[in-house]
């Protein structure tokens, strides 16, 4: 982002997590709303943001749905996505909206177990809350206040889900499933020697998922995973964790 020349501030407030750089974000939006243009980078916040944030990323589902025509001549029979605020998820997911031959699923980051407080299965468990000046199925308390949430990919560590993956949970268009992060960090390992590819944390769920997926259908079912970042960035973090 530097590189780009953004200004990258850290968060400090909280637990200093991806909730507490959303905070900083809105409240920097509010406060010097003539100078700032565009303030969170997930499918999250109030309306517009969500849908502005959908339409970017819907490139990824546009893309995906030509070029599996293209090679297969037909669509997919599932597309799974890791589930963080839900921004690569829903920009895969949009586009296939309407095929309802195809199976939608989205993997959240049940951290060290799902019945542990140290996950953030936010759409899997969450219950209907308001953050950050939305609506969604959010990880709090009884006064609503947001509980600290726990995951290995930073990108997950998000007590909210963006209000249009709870649609599709309701609706029943999709379905949410979990992944831990020692399941995560399994899949990092396997693509990373079987092909190369050094996929990030985030997107290790969706690639967790979707291996134990594939066991169980014929060979000839598509599944399109979403890589939804390169590994790069948790090399560190993950060669310290391997040593420990
Ligand atoms: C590579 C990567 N994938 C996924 C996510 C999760 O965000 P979202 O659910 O908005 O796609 C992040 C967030 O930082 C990320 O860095």
């Amino acid at each position: 982002m530097e590189l780009l020349g953004a200004k990258v501030v850290a968060a400090t407030t909280g637990r200093k997590t991806l909730k507490d750089a959303v905070d900083a974000a809105l409240d920097d939006f509010v406060r010097n709303c003539d100078n700032t243009f565009y303030l969170l980078g997930s499918a999250v916040g109030p309306h517009p943001y969500p849908v502005m944030v959908r339409e970017f990323q819907s490139i990824i589902g546009k893309e995906a749905r030509q070029q599996i025509l293209e090679k297969e001549g037909r669509l997919p029979d599932y597309l799974v996505a890791c589930v963080g605020g839900g921004s690569n998820a829903i920009g895969l997911f949009h586009p296939f909206y309407d095929d309802t031959q195809v199976n939608i699923i989205g993997v959240d980051p049940a951290g060290l177990g799902i019945d542990t407080p140290d996950h953030a299965a936010s759409i899997t468990t969450g219950k209907v809350g308001i953050i950050h000046g939305f609506k969604c199925y959010a990880i709090q308390d009884e006064d609503g206040n947001d509980l600290p949430v726990h995951s290995i990919a930073a990108g997950l560590d998000y007590p909210g889900v963006g209000p249009e993956h709870c649609f599709y949970k309701d609706s029943k268009r999709a379905e949410y499933v979990t992944i831990t992060d020692e399941e995560a960090l399994e899949a990092f390992k396997i693509l990373s020697k079987t092909e190369g590819i050094i996929p990030a944390l985030e997107s290790s769920h969706a690639l967790s998922y979707t291996m134990k997926l594939a066991k169980t259908l014929p060979k000839d079912k598509i599944i399109i995973a979403n890589l939804s970042g390169r590994g790069d960035k948790d090399a560190k973090q993950i060669k310290e964790m391997l040593k420990g």
